[in-house]
């Protein structure tokens, strides 16, 4: 993926508008451009890993359903695990640093990791994510992203699995949330924030 040079978030900015004051605008991804987009990853990666056991790593909460899905359409023997993360503070913060609010329940070495996660905007989560697993001795480790916002990204990823590039909008729906609302719609939808 490219390198973005925007700095700036499109999250809506935290306390502007609880989710009932915000409405759902455009779709950005269909249910149908889902469905097909989420085989289609399980093949490549059950190809991938012909002969190697998985271990998919999902990210709370916003992975859930992408995961659930995703799952169902490999043909590899797979595992799952989850971890959950705080987000950093300040969305212009360019530290990084992000904590670990749930950690695996096992012990990921020796394991074929790979990393399941809802969006990549910054990258700053998922490269976080990377380094923290990589230091516990899997035997490799790969990350896969329903969404990226290639603009906004500002660290260099090794993003192997992208199912969507979307436009800069904050998206909603198949797990995403705005102030936890939203995660059930079936589509990816863009939020407008009253
Ligand atoms: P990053 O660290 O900037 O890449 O942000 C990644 C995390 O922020 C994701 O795991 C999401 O939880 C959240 N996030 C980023 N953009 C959106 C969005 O458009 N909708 C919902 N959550 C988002
Ligand atoms: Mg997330």
């Amino acid at each position: 993926m490219t390198l973005g040079s925007s700095i700036e978030s499109t999250r809506p900015p935290a306390g502007s508008a609880s989710a009932s004051e915000s409405s759902i605008a455009e779709t950005l991804v269909s249910s149908d451009e889902l469905r097909r987009r989420v085989a289609e990853m399980g093949r490549e990666i059950s190809d991938d890993y012909a002969g190697r056991d998985l271990l998919m790593v999902g990210v709370l909460k916003g992975a859930v359903v992408f995961l659930a899905d995703l799952m169902r359409h490999l043909s590899v023997p797979c595992e799952i695990d989850f971890i959950a993360v705080s987000s950093y503070g300040s969305r212009t913060d360019s530290s990084g640093v992000v904590r670990v609010l749930k950690d695996l329940e096992a012990s990921i070495e020796g394991r074929h990791v790979l990393i399941v996660e809802d969006i990549v905007e910054s990258g700053l989560t998922l490269q976080y994510l990377m380094r923290n697993l990589r230091a516990r001795g899997s035997s490799s480790l790969e990350a896969c992203a329903l969404l990226a916002k290639p603009g906004r990204l500002r660290v260099e990823l090794d993003l192997r699995y992208v199912g969507f590039h979307i436009r800069d909008r904050f998206a909603v729906g198949y797990g995403l949330d705005h102030a936890q609302r939203f995660r059930n719609l079936g589509y990816v939808a863009a939020l407008d924030v009253a």
